[in-house]
């Protein structure tokens, strides 16, 4: 069992008024070793605040969650985050970029180098290994930031909105990656995203959050197997359901 989310609940309080904002209410989760699970719901409804909470970047007001048992207080490199604009260092080239933490880490370059060229061989980067971001496309740098996460060997990836500036030939190359990677290490993976279809595409389960503040509204269990047919009429019937369910709330 990798996640443990109990009784979380944020409000936040704006700096120059006293006006709060109850952005989560009691999420109550548990996420397994090795799952894919997708976080859906309204513009507003706190995807985003949970998952900075579950990486540990900012303090839930009430409730804990337990990484492996441990609760989260601050950031740690088990768990990789992957911001959605990419953030890359602009001075860094493309391999520099992706051994950064292990530099930090301190492990010996050349052994790093030779990892990160495996990766971005992988992904269809490795001409690629010496330019930088500025002589990138978006899908590119956004490769080369998962990379990034992947190589740090991470038991868990957080990842916000990862795709969701890219062209559909592009993110639908980097949805398979992603999944056939964390399979093979069993990543547990929080993925946040307001594409159903690549939700029902990925996902081992799907978390409706409702209208802020935030709660678990219904949770989808996706038991087709992969590699998934976009075409089926289970695929199909299970993206109207979902959306659906958040296109009530939106009405609400
Ligand atoms: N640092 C903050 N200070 C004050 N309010 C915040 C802060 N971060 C988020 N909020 C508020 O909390 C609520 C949830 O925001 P959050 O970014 O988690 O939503 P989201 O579901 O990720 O939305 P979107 O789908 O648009 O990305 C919003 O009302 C937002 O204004
Ligand atoms: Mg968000």
């Amino acid at each position: 069992m990798t996640f443990e989310i109990e009784n979380v609940s944020k409000t936040f309080v704006s700096n120059d008024s006293d006006e709060e904002v109850l952005a989560l209410k009691d999420i109550n989760l548990t996420i397994e070793t090795g799952k894919f699970i997708s976080l859906v719901g309204p513009s507003g409804c706190g995807k985003t605040t949970l998952l900075r909470i579950i990486e540990g970047f900012v303090k839930p007001t009430e409730g804990t969650v337990k990484d492996d048992g441990e609760i989260v207080t601050g950031p740690s490199n088990q768990r990789g985050f992957i911001f959605q604009n990419y953030s890359l260092f602009p001075w860094l080239n493309v391999i520099d970029n992706v051994i950064f933490g292990l530099n930090i880490d301190g492990k010996p370059e050349k052994e790093s180098k030779e990892r990160a060229m495996k990766y971005l061989e992988d992904v269809g980067l490795k001409d690629f290994a010496e330019r930088y971001p500025h002589e990138l496309s978006g899908g590119m740098k956004q490769r080369v930031a998962i990379i990034r996460s992947l190589i740090n060997d991470s038991k868990s990836l957080l990842m916000d909105e990862t795709f969701s500036a890219l062209d559909v030939q592009t993110k639908h190359k980097l949805q398979k990656q992603i999944h056939e990677i964390c399979q093979k290490q069993n990543k547990t993976i929080i993925f946040v995203t307001h594409d159903i279809d690549e939700a029902v595409f990925l996902s081992d389960e799907i978390i409706v959050l409702s209208r802020r503040p935030g709660r678990i509204k219904k949770i989808f269990e996706i038991k087709l197997e992969h590699p998934r047919n976009r075409d089926s009429e289970e695929f199909k019937d299970l993206i109207s359901e979902i959306t659906q369910e958040i296109g009530e709330l939106e009405d609400e």
